[in-house]
């Protein structure tokens, strides 16, 4: 027989733990993996802030950031943008508490989304070296300053040495020194990740200082803002039991009724009809407090078989291809680029996203690999680069899942070409909270395929053009090569000029060439026809 438990045992190795305490020992779920990734993740949750700050203030963004080697091999940081500034009181929550921040409860299109970016930077920089991290804001001329740090147990911030005066600083500047990272100009740095951040911010002026002292500036292509995102109400059709239950137990509606008609988007009173008269049982008078998991349950199911008018989708904002275009421009100096936006669409019934995606060929683009250019896929949620994970992401997928051979582009992973993706949407699927891969979900895949063999078709079209144009010049030059000594041939025959036959065969091998391009073009022509019922929609 077995022994019997003792619970009073049990109980105690029973503990609680804060959320501080569980991502210090899982740092790799929040990016933190490797010297490289960890420095580039840094500076990324720095970064998204401030370009998140900037579009909140309508400000251009200008944001410094600069990387300094210290001689006992740790790192200093300092990060600066010029954006709305944190206030005083909100500046512990900020840095030094994780899962506390200004995005996380509403629905609208921004970078961040969990309110843990910065704040497990800072808690980084205290895990690696034992030090607070600095922090300034200025908000209307007057400045705050403190050192802060995480009480672990109690996810709390800690802060000390404040200071607060005039100056006309406006912003936020981040200073920290941390250990376990690296730096370099590879596919994970944070070179290429401020690059490929000013692809996608043609708004803003991104200054680096790279540890070596070199000065590095992505300057603005364009002074045009983005468009402000706008709030949006929750779609019905993308509403789970879970979700539906938080909603109305923290709601403050009267009744059920007035909370689905005051909180979602598309909730006429008449929809409330139809829903009550599909659960007749369920009192819609009462508080949605009230609300029971299994009528909760009931209602998500009954949703379902209601006719709802699509989710308003006006609210996405994409780059832009104008902006777009300037930016590629800007950066990649491409000889042919394709730009392609696609209209929003829904992904899990209600959760509206859109797809922009460009390819550009040539000039600087395609990743360097050993002094050539190769395919280089930039991957991109709410204009925000996704460097790592990629094996596992929509954009991937989407560019696997492609034949480009049939845009003459079978080669591409040899070619000077860079893919640009930018998934939009007010809720991005992410796989994990390390936010580094957009979830491989099939409407969004298709949609990422079909804006990308749109671009494809094109450029597939200027590089055809462009080999055409290769093959006459070829041909031509092989005439020409040959009719010196064909006139001098000619002469010995004949005894005519060799100048005035080496004249007519000039003319007549020009001829020749224009009509056997013709013929291709010809043959060319026939060969799209055939093969062209394409993929479109
Ligand atoms: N540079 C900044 N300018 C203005 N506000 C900032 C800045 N940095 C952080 N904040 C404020 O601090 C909060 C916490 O930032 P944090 O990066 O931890 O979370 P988040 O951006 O809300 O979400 P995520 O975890 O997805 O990054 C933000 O929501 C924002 O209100
Ligand atoms: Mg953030």
């Amino acid at each position: 027989m077995s022994e019997e438990i003792n619970e009073d045992e049990l109980s105690k190795q029973f503990r609680e733990y804060s959320v501080a305490e569980f991502f210090k020992r899982n740092r790799q779920m929040l990016g933190y993996t490797g010297k490289i990734r960890s420095l580039t993740t840094i500076v990324h949750e720095a970064v998204t802030n401030s370009l998140d700050s900037a579009e909140d203030a309508r400000i251009l963004p200008n944001i410094n950031v600069e990387i300094k080697e210290l001689p006992d091999g740790h790192f200093k940081l300092v990060m600066e943008d010029n954006g709305t500034g944190v206030p005083k009181k909100d500046v512990g929550k900020a840095f030094g508490k994780l899962l506390a921040g200004t995005k996380f409860h509403v629905l609208r299109q921004k970078r961040g989304q969990q309110g843990l970016g910065i704040s497990y930077a800072v808690l980084f920089a205290q895990l690696t070296t034992g030090k607070p991290a600095h922090i300034k804001t200025g908000i209307n001329h007057k400045v705050y300053e403190c050192d802060i740090t995480i009480d672990v147990k109690s996810n709390q911030p800690l802060i000390t040495d404040e200071k607060e005066y005039s100056e006309n600083f406006k912003g936020v500047r981040i200073e920290m020194e941390v250990s376990e990272v690296g730096y370099n100009r590879s596919e994970y740095g944070v070179y290429e990740y401020l690059r490929r951040t000013a692809i996608a911010n043609p708004h803003a002026q991104i200054t680096l200082t790279e540890p070596n002292g070199e000065i590095v500036l992505f300057p603005r292509a364009s002074t045009v803002l983005p468009k402000v995102s706008e709030k949006v109400l929750p779609h019905p059709l993308g509403l789970t039991t879970a979700d539906l239950i938080e909603m109305a137990h923290s709601s403050s509606a009267r009744k059920i009724g007035s909370f689905f008609q005051n909180e979602f988007s598309r909730f006429s009173g008449d929809k409330v009809k139809e829903l009550n008269d599909l659960n007749k049982e369920i009192d819609f008078n009462k508080t949605p407090a009230s609300l029971t998991w299994a009528e909760a349950e009931a209602i998500v199911k009954s949703i379902q078989q209601l006719k709802w008018i699509a989710p308003e989708t006006s609210v996405l904002i994409p780059i832009g291809e104008a902006q777009l275009v300037k930016a590629l421009k800007s950066i990649l100096k491409p000889e042919e680029m394709k730009v392609v936006e696609r209209k929003p669409k829904v992904y899990r019934g209600g959760i509206p996203f859109a797809v922009e995606a460009a390819i550009a060929y040539g000039g600087e683009s395609g990743g360097l690999v050993g002094g050539s250019r190769k395919l280089e896929v930039l991957r991109y949620a709410n204009s925000t680069p996704l460097l790592f994970d990629a094996g596992n992401c929509a954009i991937s997928e989407a560019v696997k899942g492609i034949d480009w051979s049939r845009y003459d582009l079978g080669k591409i992973e040899e070619m000077p070409i860079t893919i640009f993706v930018n998934f939009v949407s007010v809720y991005v699927p992410f796989t994990g909270t390390s936010k580094l891969a957009v979830s491989p979900e099939e409407e969004i895949i298709s949609e990422i395929k079909l804006a990308l063999m749109e671009s494809a078709r094109s450029i597939g079209i200027y590089l055809h053009t462009l080999q055409h144009a290769q093959d006459e010049e070829e041909r031509r030059s092989i005439f020409m090569r040959y009719i010196g000594e064909v006139a001098e041939c000619i002469q010995d025959l004949t005894g005519n000029d060799s100048d005035k036959i080496k004249k007519k065969l000039e003319i007549i091998a020009k001829e020749r060439t224009a009509i056997a391009e013709e013929g291709d073009k010809i043959e060319d022509d026939l060969g799209e026809e055939e093969g062209d019922e394409d993929e479109e929609e």
